[in-house]
């Protein structure tokens, strides 16, 4: 289970949009109040959800770059922000986007973060974003990751970082045994080396703290009740299928957790801003 869904990235798109940590968002805002134009990175964009929630933080003049290694992501990525601004333009490689008072343009890379993590950050963004991305990366790439965007002075700013933090209602006496197998899947190499899975947030602060950037973490978890009840099946039968791959709990385990209705969830996240140094907020 390495590739996503854009079935599954817009299922998760409003309970991640409403969980993103406010506080954050502001003091990202206020860093950034003012600049104009502002150049944007966004690594692992899938169908562009971090730019949907991001655009009306930032200035009214944005230049986009949405990278991801799966086309059909980024395809998917430019039919949902036409249909989401209120005037889009394509011109052939690029989106030109009107929404409310801020005009974007938006450009498509396909690459492979592992590969060529240069290219895929370009020369000079002010700000290197992501969500939902780290937690399948390794300490190692994280920390090459904090490198190269101290090496640019850009601004960094994730979110949704899995941290490891499960709770089901109502409980199961299964849900131990699903989570470890859940994080043994998570650690598996995704591409970019063996993952951090739930240690993602403690490796981004590490990594950008020992870059001499300002580091802030906030808690963005996912509480999901009654009226997320088709996201709450989704994840069951994801984590289901994912710990059936590790071969760590038996199958007719498997098949009941799964089985059960949840009236909530909570799935823990982090977000994180690393402001580079002299631009402490
Ligand atoms: C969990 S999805 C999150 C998508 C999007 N950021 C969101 O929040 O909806 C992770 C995304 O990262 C991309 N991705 C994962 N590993 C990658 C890699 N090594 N290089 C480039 N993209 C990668 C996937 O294709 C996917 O679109």
């Amino acid at each position: 289970m390495t590739g996503f869904s854009a079935h599954w990235l817009d299922m998760r798109e409003t309970a991640d949009q409403r969980s993103r940590n406010p506080k954050l968002q502001r003091t990202l805002a206020k860093h950034f109040d003012g600049w104009r134009p502002l150049t944007v990175v966004d690594l692992g964009c899938g169908t562009g959800s971090n730019l949907r929630a991001m655009a009306p933080l930032l200035g009214p003049e944005q230049h986009w770059t949405l990278v991801d290694r799966d086309q059909a992501l980024l395809a998917a990525a430019a039919q949902r922000l036409t249909s989401w601004a209120d005037v889009a333009d394509w011109n052939g490689s690029q989106l030109a986007l009107f929404k409310g008072a801020n005009r974007l343009n938006v450009g498509f890379r396909c690459a492979e973060l592992a590969a060529d993590l240069d290219a895929a950050l370009g020369p000079n963004a002010n700000l290197v974003t992501a969500s939902a991305l780290f937690d399948l990366a390794s300490a190692a790439f994280i920390a090459d990751l904090a490198h190269a965007v101290a090496a640019r002075r850009s601004a960094f700013y994730t979110v949704l970082t899995y941290d490891g933090d499960q709770r089901w209602t109502p409980e199961h006496q299964a849900d131990a045994a699903m989570l470890e197998g859940f994080h043994s899947h998570q650690r598996r190499d995704k591409g970019l080396g063996r993952a951090a899975g739930p240690d993602a947030p403690d490796a981004l602060s590490e990594a950008f703290c020992g870059e001499g950037y300002s580091v802030s973490e906030a808690d963005s978890a996912w509480r999901l009740g009654p009226g997320d009840g088709p996201l709450i099946a989704e994840l069951q039968l994801s984590f289901a299928e994912a710990v059936a791959e590790t071969g760590l709990v038996d199958a007719s385990t498997i098949a009941t957790w799964r089985a059960i209705t949840r009236t909530s969830a909570i799935v823990g996240h982090a977000d994180t801003l690393a402001l580079p140094p002299g631009y402490e907020d």
